[in-house]
């Protein structure tokens, strides 16, 4: 199929950015909107994303103008006549997304490919609206359209294999990555991000930290290029809150449900950056405002205490150092080995440690690890009222953790010891889960258990993240670095702390840390990606023309062999990490 012509219906912020991506692309595109007032915003979303172009020196102003040229504002449906394909990119609700189907019906050719741009609607359902199902496809890009890399193709039943093959090929040439997917809610991509970016809320609303410390605890400990706060409000709330109800009820459970203080924000209208607020404030519509700070910044901050007890929790306090086979069940274990790192750290700092809880001293500090549980051990210390959580997440991030118990100056002064450190500091509540694993591991749990579903491949899920959302490195990936051990633990920590059986690890994760087993080539498959794209080439792996190429078949599964081989990446040792 020849596509030169495209109508892309809807100008909101995806719909603009995609309308970008085809003209870039050298295509004739229509841009079609009901609304004029619409319309115009859309028009205006996409000259300024163009200008921002001319002014990085990516664009010349003579390419500004040819791209604008190429693109035929419209505002009735009819001027999709001449297209050979046609994307919509209305609302996430099935209503709207058939009837436009229908409407098509009597617009387009009959052998025009019909594209949805939808989230986690079933394209299945939204074909049903048209007269001919085996024309529609999902071709679902990435926020900003421009810059993200994945594009979903999602091929159901009825769609047939030339239109999978045109939308995965005409992906390729708009300089995307292709990734085909079958109908399920959420595909890829979305299933992962959304119930971690609910999560995120929950943390919020819940008072385990603030706004500022959610996002730095992944920016800072796993080099994620947003936070989840950031990232909701770049999405728009009001479509995750629509994404999340649609993965609610595919997939039941409490991490979809969506978290109360996104409806209210969707609500009150503070639906991200498109609006001018969400979790942050954007002043100009569309310009971010320079996030606050994620620093604990105090004017009065004290200056670092001179001496220190370092308290080190019991072997067996957190799940981490009890579960499976590995250095968290020797003597001493992974809280031996933080509590040694830290004293270093200290200690090179010119301040004064000891071990001993009944010496006195200007501040306690617990050697935390990501379970938490500092707590208990401050108390079986005796010394409550001063002793402050410690856990080191990456290699400049310090979460610390009071508890209940715990005085504003001993928590003043762990302030000022991580910030004479040279570290940032995160503040978390002392639950199972430290913030950035609360975050992060039940993430990766998610994505574990999609592989075992058999739904994607380790592959499919690392390309999905990094090049759909700019993570350096996928969850698979992310998974081998922390230690599947340590993940397992953490979770069953989580899971037995709140009850909650979404923490649950899923029978693979279990087995990955038992046997050391990692998908075969996992080390390489999320770097590579980002290398291939880093370079400009395509990446390989899950990325298929049509399906085929890749050998798989139409439910996902890899029909090449087996998929998990023992692996070296679980001998490597866990990164100081989440
Ligand atoms: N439009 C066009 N280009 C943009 C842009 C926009 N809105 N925002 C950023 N860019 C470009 C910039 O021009 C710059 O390009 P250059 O390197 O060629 O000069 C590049 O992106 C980097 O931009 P900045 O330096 O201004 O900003 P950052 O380095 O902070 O990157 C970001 C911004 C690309 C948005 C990065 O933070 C990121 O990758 N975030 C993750 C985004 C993500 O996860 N998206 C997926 C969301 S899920 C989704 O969309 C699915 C849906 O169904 C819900």
């Amino acid at each position: 199929m020849n596509i030169r012509e495209v109508a892309v219906i809807g100008l909101g912020t995806m719909g603009a950015g995609i309308a970008e991506v085809f003209a870039r692309g050298g295509f004739a595109v229509t841009a079609i909107e009901v609304d004029p007032d619409a319309l115009g915003r859309g028009m205006a979303i996409l000259d300024g994303s163009l200008a921002r172009a001319v002014s990085r020196g990516k664009l010349t102003q003579t390419e500004h103008a040819d791209i604008l040229g190429r693109i035929r504002p419209a505002t009735v449906l009819a001027e999709a006549a001449p297209a050979d394909l046609v994307i919509e990119v209305v609302p996430e609700q099935l209503a709207i997304k058939q009837q436009i189907m229908t409407e098509l019906d009597r617009v387009v050719r009959p052998d025009a490919i019909i594209a949805t741009n939808t989230s986690s609607l079933s394209v299945t359902a939204i074909a049903a609206g048209s007269a001919h199902p085996g024309r529609v496809v999902g071709m679902h890009f990435f926020n900003p359209a421009a810059v993200m890399r994945l594009v979903e193709v999602v091929t159901t039943v009825r769609t047939g294999p030339a239109v999978g093959r045109a939308v995965t090929e005409l992906a390729r040439k708009l300089g995307k990555t292709p990734v085909q997917v079958t109908d399920r809610a959420g595909f890829v991509a979305n299933a992962l991000l959304l119930p971690y970016l609910n999560h995120a809320v929950r943390l919020l609303e819940t008072g385990y930290a603030t706004r500022e410390d959610i996002d730095a605890a992944v920016t800072e400990s796993v080099g994620l290029p947003m936070g989840p706060l950031a990232l909701l409000d770049l999405i728009g709330l009001d479509t995750s809150l629509a994404v999340l109800e649609v993965l609610h009820t595919e997939f039941g459970g409490t991490r979809y449900i969506p978290a109360p203080l996104l409806r209210r924000l969707t609500a009150a209208g503070r639906t991200g950056r498109k609006s001018g607020g969400g979790f942050y404030d954007y002043p100009a519509k569309g310009t971010a405002r320079a996030a606050e700070s994620p620093m604990m910044h105090n004017e009065d901050q004290p200056p670092p205490p001179g001496t220190i007890t370092l308290i080190e929790p019991e072997a067996g306090h957190g799940s981490g150092d009890r579960v499976g086979h590995g250095d968290g069940a020797r003597p001493g274990g992974r809280h031996h080995d933080r509590a040694a790192e830290l004293a270093s750290l200290i200690a090179a700092a010119g301040i004064s440690v000891t071990r001993n809880p009944a010496h006195p001293t200007d501040l306690a500090i617990v050697a935390v690890g990501p379970e938490g549980g500092v707590l208990a051990a401050a108390v079986a210390a005796g010394r409550g009222a001063d002793a402050v959580g410690l856990h080191l997440a990456g290699q400049q991030l310090a979460e610390l953790v009071p508890t209940r118990l715990t005085s504003a100056s001993a928590l003043a002064a762990a302030q000022a010891l991580t910030g004479g450190l040279g570290l940032r500091s995160v503040r978390s509540a002392d639950r199972p889960g430290l913030l950035a694993a609360a975050l992060i591991y039940p993430h990766l749990r998610d994505a574990v258990a999609m592989v075992a579903d058999g739904y994607a491949t380790a592959g499919d899920v690392d390309a999905a993240m990094t090049l759909g959302c700019g993570y350096p490195r996928g969850p698979m990936q992310l998974l081998a670095e922390f230690g599947p051990e340590r993940v397992l633990g953490v979770l069953r920590a989580m899971q037995a702390g709140y009850g909650d059986p979404a923490f649950a690890p899923p029978p693979l994760l279990a087995e990955i840390a038992l046997a050391g087993w990692l998908p075969a080539g996992l080390s390489t498959v999320g770097s590579s990606a980002a290398g291939n794209e880093a370079a400009g080439r395509e990446t390989a792996g899950r990325e298929t023309a049509g399906g085929e190429a890749a050998g798989h078949d139409m439910t996902g599964h890899d029909m090449a062999g087996p998929e998990w081989a023992g692996g070296t990446a679980a001998a490597q040792p866990p990164q100081r990490g989440t």
